[in-house]
């Protein structure tokens, strides 16, 4: 039993791997679909961090929805999905276990704006621009996590950008981490 559960994360670690790729080679080619329909984003995130929990059960996620947020807003389901589960996923992979992550969902103006924060180690300003490109990774040793090929974020901004949206991140070392992305709430 043990050993077919360490094949079935490796397959499980290739699908994602190769679905990856193939997103990426579709940003690149220009070729990413992004179909909005009304999506109750609170539910996603809830979902997502469910799955998360699994991997981490000992991972405290807060989630929290601002009232002004419409119930339902434009976006890909399936795109928002991945936006929420590599940012959930880079806090597990790249923070201490049983440091605390927190969602927060905000409306400013004409934008949902949706925050990932961590207490994690926090990244360095000059690599702030180049964590959203393809395959860079902050040098250095990473205790809790050295997987990854640095595919996560730049595919990231690649969905935000295809709702019409940005992501940036705000972060210092020492001083945890927070990813903020905003979505169209026009279609
Ligand atoms: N929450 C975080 N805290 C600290 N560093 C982070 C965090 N999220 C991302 N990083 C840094 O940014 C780099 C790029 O992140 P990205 O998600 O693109 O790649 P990855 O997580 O290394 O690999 P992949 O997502 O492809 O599995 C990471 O390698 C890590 O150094
Ligand atoms: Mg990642």
């Amino acid at each position: 039993m043990e050993l077919l559960e360490i094949i079935d994360r490796a397959t499980d670690n290739l699908t994602h791997m190769i679905k990856d790729l193939i997103d990426l080679s579709r940003i690149q080619a220009g070729r990413l679909q992004v179909i909005k329909e009304p999506v109750d984003l609170g539910r996603v995130i809830r979902r997502v961090c469910g799955d998360a929990t699994v991997l981490a059960p000992e991972r405290r996620v807060s989630i929290d929805i601002a009232g002004d947020v419409p119930d339902r807003a434009p976006a890909d389901p399936e795109r928002f999905r991945q936006i929420i589960a590599n940012l959930v996923n880079n806090a597990n992979k790249h923070t201490p276990p049983g440091t605390p992550v927190a969602i927060q969902v905000l409306r400013a103006g004409d934008d949902v704006l949706v925050q990932v924060a961590d207490q994690g180690p926090g990244i360095a300003p000059e690599h702030h621009d180049k964590i959203f490109d393809y395959f860079y990774r902050v040098p250095g040793p990473d205790d809790w996590n050295h997987r990854g090929v640095g595919l996560g974020l730049a595919i990231c901004r690649g969905l935000v950008e295809g709702h019409g949206g940005r992501i940036w991140v705000d972060s210092r070392p020492g001083a945890g981490t927070r990813f903020s992305f905003t979505l169209p709430l026009s279609f």
